[in-house]
């Protein structure tokens, strides 16, 4: 199994790209499901998620070429087989999102429910919901969903569940509605980015959705959709992780890919930790205006700060000049990176649905596992800050959200190398050919 060793201590400087957003691509992905002929999609980023998604959707008959590195062309014409098996989904929760673009257009999906998630209890129930609502006949046997309606119908749609709105569940149920028939009206629909990616896309497709980036989305069911070209947004998540890199390494990075309308709070949170961050169209230079400062942050669902950042605003905060608490209200469970932490020298108690964060002069390199996506990538920043040799193990959780990230950050003067069965090794994806900029370089 592939592993990350970090010797940490370098400064990041340079200028570094973020690429396309792994959450727009896969709900829109899948939604080529629902969309006749030739879907191209422009800032496709090159991820074992986006992967799995393509294995997924070529079982279901999709045709998948690469047009260059970054652009993928997707065909669904041939359609021939519905069904999701569990071995993909286990991999990737994301998955799910075919769900709705497969009734939709098919009249029938039988998808694997995705079972157990590292960072808490992530029920459907929402999804399922909706996708009733819109006259979805819903059965779970075995282990899987079978949906399926002779029609679907617009529908009024509350979408909230104890902890707020669901992003995939908005996504799913959003992409049967533009072809239900009549008006449906999603209520407590969620705002993030992402979710208008997918309607901005599907818009473009011919579907009528009105209100995204809103609460409420007014959706008029048309008969078809038609295949175009477009272009996915950039990763706000990987553009954050690259601020708290220069702000954990004590750095000077440009960052090129950066919407500050998607990272409205983590912006503000993090010039409050005492980053100094400078935009200019749609790039960032982030720097220290001096020592980093504690915080008292609470994740959100958007416009919050995101939980997806929660976790490498933890491991910044372990070098912050005071007590920090972090708190997750979206997956209050998120946080098994604490442990991780701990064994890096870091001071952080668990505390309801958060930690508290006593801040440290230094972390010191460790042996540590990465347990999922996002656990990684806060792994990473303390092993860059860490006095000594970091060894992430079980890495293949980092390549399903940043593409390429031992060569962006060897480009930028860390010294890392990944390795497999002790050499250094490039990770490969079935179906689709090797970046010409994903070699993994290492220094030192
Ligand atoms: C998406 C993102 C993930 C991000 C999360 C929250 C993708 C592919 N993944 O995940 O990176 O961390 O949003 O921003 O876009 N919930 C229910 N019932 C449901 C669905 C969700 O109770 O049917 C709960 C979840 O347990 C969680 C909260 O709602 O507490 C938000 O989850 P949700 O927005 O659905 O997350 P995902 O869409 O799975």
């Amino acid at each position: 199994m592939d592993e990350l060793r970090i010797r940490g201590g370098h400064r990041l400087q340079g200028t570094v790209s973020v690429s396309g957003a792994k959450n727009a691509a896969l709900p829109i992905m899948a939604a080529t499901l629902a969309i006749p002929g030739r879907t191209i999609l422009h800032n496709f980023p090159r991820l074992r998620d986006t992967n799995s998604m393509i294995q997924l959707l070529t079982q279901f008959g999709v045709a998948v070429e690469f047009l260059d590195d970054h652009t993928i062309a997707l065909e669904s014409s041939a359609v021939s087989t519905c069904r999701a098996d569990y071995e993909l989904v286990r991999t990737m929760r994301a998955s799910v999102c075919v769900l709705g673009p497969l009734l939709a257009s098919q009249g029938e999906a039988c998808v694997s429910l995705p079972g157990g998630c590292n960072i808490g209890h992530r029920p459907i129930d929402l999804h399922l919901k909706g996708l009733s609502a819109l006259g979805a006949e819903i059965v779970i046997d075995q282990g899987y969903i079978h949906a399926s309606a002779r029609e679907l119908r617009g529908a009024e749609i509350y979408l909230s569940g104890p902890q707020g709105s669901t992003v995939t569940g908005t996504c799913n149920v959003m992409s049967a509605a533009v072809l239900s028939r009549g008006r449906t009206i999603i209520q407590a629909a969620a705002c993030e980015p992402e979710v208008i990616d997918l309607g901005n896309f599907l818009n473009a497709c011919g579907a009528q959705i009105t209100g995204l980036g809103t609460s409420t989305l007014t959706i008029d069911g048309v008969r078809e959709l038609q295949a175009v070209e477009y272009t996915i947004i950039p990763d706000r998540i990987e553009a954050a992780t690259w601020m708290m890199a220069a702000g954990i390494t004590d750095g000077d990075l440009t960052i090129e890919g950066v919407r500050d309308d998607h990272l409205t709070a983590a912006i503000e949170t993090l010039r409050t930790a005492g980053l100094a961050i400078d935009l200019q169209d749609e790039t960032a230079r982030v720097r220290r205006a001096g020592d980093l400062q504690p915080l008292d942050v609470v994740a959100l669902p958007f416009p919050g700060f995101p939980t997806d950042l929660q976790a490498q605003l933890t491991a910044m905060m372990c070098l912050a000049s005071g007590t920090s608490v972090v708190t997750d209200r979206v997956f209050p469970d998120r946080f098994l990176h604490a442990a991780e932490l701990l064994r890096m020298g870091a001071k952080i108690r668990r505390e309801s649905s958060g930690v508290i964060i006593e801040g440290v002069n230094e972390l010191s390199g460790a042996c540590v596992m990465a347990s999922d996506l996002r656990a990684s990538a806060a792994l990473v920043l303390a092993g860059l800050a860490a006095r000594g040799e970091t060894v992430i193990s079980r890495i293949y959780h980092l390549d399903r959200g940043y593409e390429d990230l031992a060569g962006k950050l060897s480009r930028l003067d860390a010294d890392v190398e990944r390795q497999k069965g002790g050499r250094p090794n490039t990770p490969q994806f079935a179906g689709a050919p090797t970046p010409s900029a994903s070699k993994t370089s290492s220094k030192g």
